[in-house]
C-alpha cells in the first residue's frame, strides 16, 4: 500500500471501522435479529435477501475490480504518450445494457415469486389474530376463542397464524424480526399479515414506524407454544378472572376500583361490554378513555408496559411509583395528570397491595 494512504489522517477511521466490526462480534444475543429466521416466512424472506445480497457483491467485485485494474494498469506514467483516442463500442454498449438487464429480470422474477408465496398464510385454517394498535402498545384479539391480550401474542407452533392489524389512533408499524418484515397499521385500513413459528420460545416484537414519543417503548413478544400448552394458555384466558377476597390483594382490589385504574383498564373478562368497546372504541372526545390494556390475566403475562419490563413485583412497582419516569410519554402518567385527580396519587402502601392484587390475576 502506498505510503501516503496510512497517512495519520486514516487512522482514527480505520480504529473506528475496527472498533465498530469488534463490538458487533461481541453481541451475545440477538432477540431482533433478522438473520436468525425461526419459521418459514423470515427463512423465505432472508433467503432472497441472501441471493440478493450474493449477486451484488459478484457485481460490485466485478465492476469495481474492473475500475482498479483500469486505474492502476493505464495510470498515466512518465514519458508516456497520448493513449489511443476513440468515441462509443457497440458491442461493449449492448454487452452492458443486456447483462444488466437480464439480471434484474432474474432478481424480479424470484422477487415477485417470493412476494406471491408469501402474500396469504400456507395452511388452510390458519389461527386468526386481530392486531389493535395503541399508543403505544399491542391489543391481541383471537375471534376464534374470544379471548383479548395485550403486549403478547401467544401462537401455536407450526400453525400459520393470520394477522389482521388496525390502529385506534396513528400509523403504527407491526415487526417481529426473526418472524417476518414488517406491515404498517394504518387508522380504518385493514392490513393482513401471517407467519409461523418453527420453534416454541420468546420472539421479540416492535412497532416499526414513528408514532409518537413512546414510539421506541412499543414492543411486544411472541410465545410461541406447542399446541396442547397454547391451548391450555387459551382456557386459562377464557376463565374469568380470579378476584382475592382476602390479604393484601383484596385490599388491592379496592385500591383498583377507588384510585382511578378502573376508569381505563378493565379486570372483566372477554364477554363483557367493556371489553368489546375497547375493540371498537374510536377516540372520545380528543382522549380515548378506554383504550389500556385489559388487565383479567395480568399475571400470565411475562412482561407488562408495552413488554418494556419483564413481569416482576418489584418492576411493576417502580411502574406504579413513576410511570412517567420508567416509560417517558405513557398515557397512564398523562390521564392521571389531564384529571388532575389526586385521588389518584397512590401511596407506597396502596402500591404494595396493587401489586399483590395484580400479580393475583392469573
Ligand atoms: Cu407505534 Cu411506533
Amino acid at each position: 500500500m502506498p505510503k501516503r494512504l496510512l497517512s495519520s489522517r486514516w487512522l482514527p477511521v480505520l480504529g473506528l471501522i475496527s472498533l465498530v466490526v469488534l463490538l458487533i462480534a461481541c453481541t451475545p444475543e440477538h432477540p431482533q435479529s433478522t438473520f436468525e429466521a425461526a419459521g418459514p416466512v423470515a427463512k423465505s424472506q432472508l433467503n432472497l435477501f441472501w441471493i440478493l445480497f450474493w449477486m451484488s457483491l459478484a457485481i460490485f467485485i466485478v465492476v469495481v475490480g474492473a475500475l482498479l485494474f483500469t486505474l492502476f494498469r493505464f495510470r498515466e506514467k512518465p514519458g508516456t504518450a497520448l493513449p489511443f483516442q476513440t468515441h462509443g463500442n457497440r458491442k461493449l454498449e449492448i454487452a452492458w445494457t443486456v447483462a444488466p438487464s437480464l439480471l434484474l429480470i432474474a432478481l424480479a422474477v424470484i422477487t415477485v415469486q417470493t412476494l406471491f408465496a408469501l402474500d396469504s398464510p400456507s395452511q388452510d385454517d390458519p389461527l386468526q389474530v386481530e392486531v389493535i394498535a395503541h399508543q403505544w402498545w399491542f391489543e391481541f384479539y383471537y375471534p376464534e376463542y374470544n379471548v383479548t391480550t395485550a403486549n403478547e401474542v401467544n401462537v401455536p407452533v407450526g400453525r400459520d397464524v393470520a394477522f389482521k392489524v388496525d390502529s385506534r389512533d396513528v400509523i403504527h408499524s407491526f415487526w417481529v424480526p426473526k418472524l417476518r418484515g414488517k406491515i404498517d397499521i394504518i387508522p380504518n385500513v385493514t392490513n393482513n399479515t401471517w407467519f409461523s413459528a418453527s420453534e416454541p420460545g420468546l420472539y421479540y416484537g416492535q412497532c416499526a414506524e414513528f408514532c409518537g414519543i413512546a414510539h421506541a417503548f412499543m414492543k411486544f413478544r411472541v410465545v410461541a407454544q406447542h399446541e396442547d400448552e397454547f391451548l391450555e394458555w387459551v382456557a386459562g384466558q377464557q376463565a374469568p378472572a380470579r378476584f382475592a377476597t382476602e390479604g393484601l390483594a383484596s385490599e388491592g382490589s379496592l385500591v383498583f376500583n377507588t384510585k382511578g385504574c378502573i376508569t381505563c383498564h378493565t379486570v372483566a373478562g372477554p364477554d363483557s361490554a367493556a371489553m368489546r368497546d375497547s375493540r371498537t372504541a374510536s377516540f372520545l372526545g380528543g382522549q380515548n378513555l378506554v383504550h389500556a390494556p385489559n388487565l383479567a390475566h395480568f399475571a400470565s403475562r411475562g412482561s407488562f408496559a408495552g413488554s418494556m419490563f419483564e413481569n416482576t413485583d418489584e418492576n411493576l412497582a417502580a411502574w406504579l411509583r413513576d410511570p412517567e419516569g420508567v416509560k417517558p410519554g405513557n398515557r397512564m402518567a398523562r390521564l392521571a395528570d389531564a384529571f388532575n385527580n389526586p385521588d389518584m396519587a397512590l401511596s407506597e402502601s396502596d402500591i404494595e397491595a396493587l401489586v399483590a392484587y395484580l400479580q393475583s390475576l392469573q
